[in-house]
């Protein structure tokens, strides 16, 4: 493959903005999206453990719905959020996104049915549970694994999606074209790194968890202190876990020494350290953050690296500037988008230290927020509308 092919393949409209603003944002965007599907399937596979003890156990009791409620919810953030990274790849990786797309087409469509089936099978899990239905263990294994497997197709997209070398022999191995779709690549020990991460993941989650529940009278101290340890448990040997295969994937593809492999590293250590002694878990997930951004930095220097070496560069992409999109795009996400997330952060959290019910009406700032977060939503349909409305007026008189 060389850059002709790649340079061919690119959007002859060009991107709007400069590519490396979209690059920063498929960081940032991969890293919110791998923090969910780790904390959804490190708490969906340790309430399997907890519904597998039943309710004799009193701290598990509490625990299993928890867990299982965290990894509901996880999984629709997850989604969302899988969304904004696959919109930035394709702008300025359309070349890699596409041709995988297209190598892979029967795994694509195998995809959205994996993630529509999984996801339909865990809320019958949920619900299963909470009436304790026999059975509801082995709904929500099959459902775990079908969601893990379509973290394996979504591996297996991002590999392919890197080896422009071998995309030729991909589509006509031998000489002979082969549409069937069904190409699949897998990288072992990358995929081992990912998904060991939901193991620490897990584990700072429950830290951040009794953290958060200490301050409730309605909690034993007993059951604050098992869930601390348990999730100090979790995050130590899984941030080993997670080091050791770091480091393998750093060696098989020669990158120990880049300074965002050692970079990666240490912010390990002082997230192992932190875990261990669990002062203040709050901080640990700062930490925490810093090290998904690293990660997701890791990834995207990869393939900007293996993009550079065929003559690919995403700063040589013709631009083609467009600035009523851009000024759009971003008030939505970062005026729509912050005031009602930290609309919905903030009434989480009220909830969640409350002792009985919790009336958002009375409360000023929710109040406040909420009242903005309408506010402005009716100001951007009215101005989205309106816009695409005039343009195409603009366009077609
Ligand atoms: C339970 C479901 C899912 C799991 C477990 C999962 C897991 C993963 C994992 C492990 C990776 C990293 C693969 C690697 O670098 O080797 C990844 C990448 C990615 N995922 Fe997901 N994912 C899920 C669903 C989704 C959905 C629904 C979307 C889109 C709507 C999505 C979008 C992406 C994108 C865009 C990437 C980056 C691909 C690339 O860089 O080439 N994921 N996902």
């Amino acid at each position: 493959m060389d850059a002709t092919v790649l340079l061919a393949l690119r959007d002859p409209a060009g991107v709007p903005f400069y590519p490396i603003v979209f690059q920063i944002l498929y960081i940032l965007t991969w890293a919110l999206h791998a923090a969910f599907v780790l904390l959804s399937l490190g708490a969906m596979g340790l309430s399997l453990y907890g519904s597998a003890k039943g309710n004799q156990d009193k701290h598990w009791s509490i625990l299993t719905p928890h867990l299982i409620q965290t990894g509901k919810i996880s999984v629709s953030i997850l989604i969302v959020l899988g969304v904004a990274p696959l919109l930035f790849t394709q702008v300025i990786y359309d070349p890699n996104w596409y041709v995988t797309n297209t190598l892979s087409g029967m795994w694509i469509f195998i995809f959205v049915y994996t993630m529509i089936v999984g996801y339909c099978m865990y809320y019958w899990y949920y619900y299963a549970h909470k009436a304790q239905r026999t059975g509801h263990s082995l709904i929500g294994f099959v459902s775990f694994g079908i969601l893990v497997f379509a973290g394996i197709l979504m591996h297996s997209f991002a590999v392919t999606s890197i080896m422009p070398h071998d995309w030729m022999n991909m589509y006509a191995p031998n000489g002979i074209v082969n549409t069937s779709g069904w190409t699949f690549n897998m990288d072992i020990i990358r995929l081992a790194f990912m998904v060991s991460l939901s193991i620490p993941v897990v584990g700072i989650f429950l830290q951040n968890y009794s953290r958060f529940l200490s301050t409730r009278k309605d909690f034993d101290a007993s059951f604050i202190s098992y869930s601390a340890k348990l999730g100090t448990n979790f995050a130590v040997v899984g941030l080993l876990i997670s080091a050791v295969l770091f480091v393998l994937w750093m060696l098989q593809i020669k990158y120990l020494f880049h300074p965002v492999s050692i970079a990666t590293i240490i912010g390990v250590l002082v997230l192992l350290a932190m875990a261990k002694t669990n002062r203040n878990s709050y901080y640990t997930t700062l930490v925490l953050v810093v090290v998904a951004l690293l990660i997701s930095t890791m990834r995207e220097l990869i393939r900007f690296d293996i993009m550079s070496a065929l003559g690919y560069s995403i700063y040589d992409y013709p631009m083609n500037l467009e600035i009523p999109s851009i000024v759009m795009f971003l008030s939505t996400f970062l005026i729509m988008g912050f005031v009602g997330v930290a609309y919905l952060l903030t009434m989480a959290w009220k909830v969640g230290k409350r002792e009985g019910v919790f009336d958002g009406s009375k409360d000023v700032v929710v109040t406040k927020l909420g009242q903005a977060t309408l506010y402005i939503m009716i100001a951007w349909m009215a101005i989205y509308f309106a816009w695409g409305i005039a343009t195409l007026f603009k366009n077609i008189l």
